[in-house]
């Protein structure tokens, strides 16, 4: 272990609305896990339920959801000695500091964000009033955003592209309050990996709960057998080769198989392998490589109050960095006892 690795903290959130579906376990789940097991560096893994809120108002969505996400991560192996797992409205501090935030954060910055411009533009196409729909939850997304990485000091920030834009906020913002206040924050980096896999849909785009073409990640073998059974393909009869850079198929065989099997595999393509063979080739190796975590994760959803204990005890560890650096802010800004 060298000094770096030891001084670097890292935090990621996952957003409580949803089922996880295999475009999420390949692109985030999977690969955050994996850096679990290895305890060398702090790590904080939080489910974002207060950001939950600002695209959902649904209660039981966010509370199934919530539910749902806790026990898929520990289902996987989730290593919670190495990793900090705790649920963002168990830590009080996290909405207080964005409030902190909120009193140094420009508006002109704000106004920038894609989520918000997105919002706006779109009511300007429709001929609507800029701001029709528009929460203030929506607005101000980047600043609980930064609050859930500034309230943790981490430097490193594992996230999707589209997330990046939201970390030189959080930047902005850090920023902005050391130089008012004092050296309290550092500076946190967005971690975008290129070599995760943006795993396909049923339709061939991107896998994403928005296109309607996820395959959920813990579905029981039939269900995931007619499912993967429904992935679009070409006409091609058995016989005729196929090209396997152009197939959902074998992109989604490509994420979970090895470096051998995915050479084997771009053979049977070549030589014109069924689609139905291929097919159900491609639900047995999904099957076996999440077959142990589904039992498992069934068995946790059975015992919400095992869950519930994890994500508490994970919130006192938490608080134990929260609770007295927020003291350290409050004074910082000027609210402190009297006496
Ligand atoms: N906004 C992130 C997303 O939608 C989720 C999130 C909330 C997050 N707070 C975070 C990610 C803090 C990293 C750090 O993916």
């Amino acid at each position: 272990m060298n000094s770096t690795q030891q001084t670097e903290t890292y935090l990621t959130g996952i957003t409580t609305t949803g089922t996880p579906h295999l475009g999420n376990y390949v692109g985030a789940i999977r690969p955050a896990i994996r850096s679990s097991q290895e305890a060398d560096h702090k790590a904080y893994y939080f489910l974002a339920d207060l950001h939950a809120l600002i695209k959902c108002q649904d209660p039981q969505l966010v509370h199934q959801s919530t539910r749902e996400i806790a026990a898929t991560w520990l289902a996987l192996g989730l290593n919670t000695d190495n990793v900090v797992f705790y649920r963002q409205s168990d830590i009080p501090e996290i909405p207080q500091l964005a409030w902190f935030l909120s009193c140094v954060a420009a508006k002109g910055l704000l106004n920038r964000a894609h989520a918000y411009k997105d919002g706006v533009q779109r009511n300007l196409d429709e001929g609507q009033d800029p701001d029709y729909g528009i929460t203030m939850g929506l607005f101000s997304y980047p600043v609980l955003m930064a609050a859930d990485i500034l309230m943790f000091n981490a430097t490193r920030v594992p996230v999707g592209r589209d997330q990046i834009q939201h970390l030189e906020m959080a930047r902005d913002m850090a920023q902005r309050f050391n130089y008012l206040f004092g050296e309290h924050f550092v500076l946190p980096e967005a971690v975008v990996d290129d070599n995760v896999a943006v795993l396909q849909g049923l339709d061939g785009r991107k896998m994403s709960k928005s296109y309607g073409n996820t395959i959920p990640l813990f579905l029981e073998e039939k269900p995931l057998r007619k499912s993967i059974n429904k992935i679009k393909t070409n006409l091609l009869e058995p016989g005729e080769p196929k090209d396997p850079d152009t197939s959902t198929v074998f992109q989604i065989w490509q994420a979970f198989a090895s470096a051998e099997q995915t050479a084997d595999m771009r053979r049977e393509f070549e030589n014109g392998i069924a689609w139905g063979e291929a097919k159900k080739r491609l639900f047995e190796l999904v099957n076996d490589e999440l077959m142990e975590a589904r039992q498992r994760y069934n068995e946790l959803l059975a015992t919400p109050d095992y869950i519930e204990e994890v994500l508490k005890s994970g919130a006192e560890r938490a608080r134990e960095y929260s609770a007295p650096f927020f003291d350290q802010l409050k004074k910082a800004v000027g609210i402190a006892p009297l006496a």
